[in-house]
């Protein structure tokens, strides 16, 4: 399968993460940014707020929408929710690796099954390995798990490799323990993301833009940084170019 990042030579991307309680301010920040990237995140907060009209509003103004609803609940209920998003178009659809292996390749089979029913495009699944949010301390103390964080998120991303899932969402310092057990077309993308300097808030395993890319990521999600912005424009360009330039000293041809 071509990678959406790089179908003719394209350079990696920068999703923006769409984290506003409120539609219309959503839309016009997306407005002003959509010529830097296509691509937005549509997420838990918007899409309780504003559900599918969101989506389709971003889609009709011509961006990709990365629709980060984290599935996770039983096989069959995780399948029927990916139907129901299907009509929908997004380019990217997330769930909860911890959901299971029969969860995560059901999910891929429903969404093989009704894109071809809709004549559309199937949209990349990803796993989400771990939050971003959660660190080694509680990973071990409040979830129970006694394996490090890069074991664990090892873990998942071969379970959602060999379940038939596109890529993974993995934070940056995870990025080469997967791409190198999963090989150059898995899909890596990188929340945790934070230019040199500035507040991590509740995220706990950050790195810049330019080192997610260097460590192998195909796309970041940026949110505050850009959303909270006093110059959002300004703030996305810098990013973006911040991963141009990573892209281009890893592959010499950003
Ligand atoms: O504002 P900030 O840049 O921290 O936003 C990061 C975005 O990435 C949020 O929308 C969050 O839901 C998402 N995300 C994450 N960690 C994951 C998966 C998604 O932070 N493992």
């Amino acid at each position: 399968m071509e990678k959406i990042t790089d179908p003719k030579g394209m350079k990696p991307g920068v999703i923006v993460a769409l984290d506003l309680d409120d539609l219309e301010p959503a839309l016009d920040l997306a407005r002003r940014l959509v010529d830097i990237t296509p691509f937005f995140k549509v997420g838990l907060e918007l899409f309780c707020l504003a559900g599918p009209e969101a989506v389709r509003r971003l889609r009709d103004m011509g961006a990709e929408v990365f629709l980060d609803l984290k599935f996770h609940d039983i096989p069959n209920t995780v399948a029927g929710a990916v139907r129901s998003v299907m009509s929908l178009a997004p380019f990217m659809l997330t769930l909860h690796a911890s959901g299971g292996r029969e969860m995560l390749s059901r999910a891929v089979a429903e969404s093989r099954a009704a894109a071809d029913e809709l004549a559309i495009r199937r949209p990349r699944l990803l796993g989400v390995t771990l939050l971003t949010s959660i660190d080694q301390d509680m990973l071990s103390r409040e979830l129970g798990v006694a394996r490090t964080v890069e074991q664990h998120v090892a873990q998942c991303a071969g379970m959602c490799l060999s379940s038939g899932l596109d890529g993974v969402i993995a934070s940056p310092g995870e990025v080469q323990v997967v791409r190198d057990m999963t090989g150059p077309d898995f899909l890596i993308v990188t929340p945790g993301v934070r230019p040199a300097g500035q507040d991590p808030g509740d995220q706990r395993r950050v790195a810049t833009p330019g080192e997610a890319i260097r460590a192998g990521a195909d796309f970041v999600v940026v949110g505050r940084p850009i959303t909270r912005a006093s110059d959002p424009r300004g703030a996305c360009l810098s990013i973006y170019d911040e991963i141009c330039d990573a892209y281009d000293r890893r592959n010499r041809r950003c």
